[in-house]
C-alpha cells in the first residue's frame, strides 16, 4: 500500500529462496499447530492472505507479482501438487503475475553457477503457467537471446526474468 502511494506500478512479493514466506509453505520449517501450518493449505494460508489484502488495499490497478518457490531443492520442501495448488490460490486471491524463484539458498543443487545448463529449470515453470491464466515467468541462467525465445516461442513461460545477465551486459535487451 505504502509502494502504491509513492506512484510505484506494482510490488513484486518475495515468497521463495526460502525466506519467510517459503518457511511457511514448506513442512521442512513450518511446525506451526495453528491454522498456519500442519497440512498444505494451512501452509500457504500466509501468502495467499497476503497476497488477498495487497490486492484489498491496492484495487485492481496495481502490479502484484508474487515470486513462488516453483521448485525448493531441499528435503522436506513443498510437492509439486502443492506448489500447483498454491498458484491456483494465488492467482484466486489477486496476483498479477506469478515469478519463479528456483531453490532455497541452502540447496545442495546448483541453481546459477555456469556448470548449470541454460534454462535448467524451466520445466518447473510449464507446469505452473498449465494450472494458471496469469502470466508466469521463468527464471535463472537464462542468459542467451535465442534461449530466451525459444522459452517464449514453445510457450513454456510468458516471460523471462535476468538477473546477471543484465549487469554483465546492460546493451543485452537491444
Ligand atoms: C548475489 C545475488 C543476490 C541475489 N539476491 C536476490 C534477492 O534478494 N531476491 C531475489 O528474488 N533474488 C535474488 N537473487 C536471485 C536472482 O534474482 C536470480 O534468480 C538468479 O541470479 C538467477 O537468475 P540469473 O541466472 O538471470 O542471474 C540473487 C542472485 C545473486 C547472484
Amino acid at each position: 500500500y505504502l509502494a502504491k502511494k509513492t506512484g510505484y506500478d506494482g510490488v513484486e512479493i518475495m515468497g521463495s529462496e526460502g525466506y519467510l514466506i517459503n518457511q511457511f509453505t514448506a513442512p521442512r520449517t513450518n511446525k506451526r499447530k495453528d491454522k498456519y501450518g500442519g497440512n498444505a493449505e494451512n501452509r500457504r494460508r500466509f501468502p495467499v492472505e497476503i497476497v488477498r489484502e495487497t490486492r484489498k488495499r491496492c484495487g485492481d490497478d496495481f502490479i502484484i507479482m508474487f515470486r513462488m518457490s516453483v521448485i525448493d531443492l531441499v528435503p522436506e520442501g513443498s510437492t509439486r501438487e502443492e506448489v500447483l495448488d498454491l498458484a491456483r490460490e494465488l492467482e484466486a486471491a489477486g496476483a498479477s503475475l506469478l515469478n519463479s524463484g528456483i531453490g532455497w539458498h541452502e540447496a545442495r543443487v546448483p541453481t546459477i553457477v555456469t556448470s548449470v545448463p541454460r534454462a535448467a529449470f524451466v520445466e518447473a515453470t510449464r507446469q505452473v503457467k498449465d494450472v494458471v491464466s496469469i502470466p508466469v515467468v521463468a527464471s535463472n541462467r537464462i542468459n542467451d537471446p535465442d534461449v530466451a525465445e525459444e522459452i517464449l516461442k514453445s510457450g513454456q513461460a510468458d516471460a523471462v526474468s535476468m538477473a546477471r545477465q543484465l549487469l554483465a551486459d546492460p546493451e543485452f535487451v537491444k
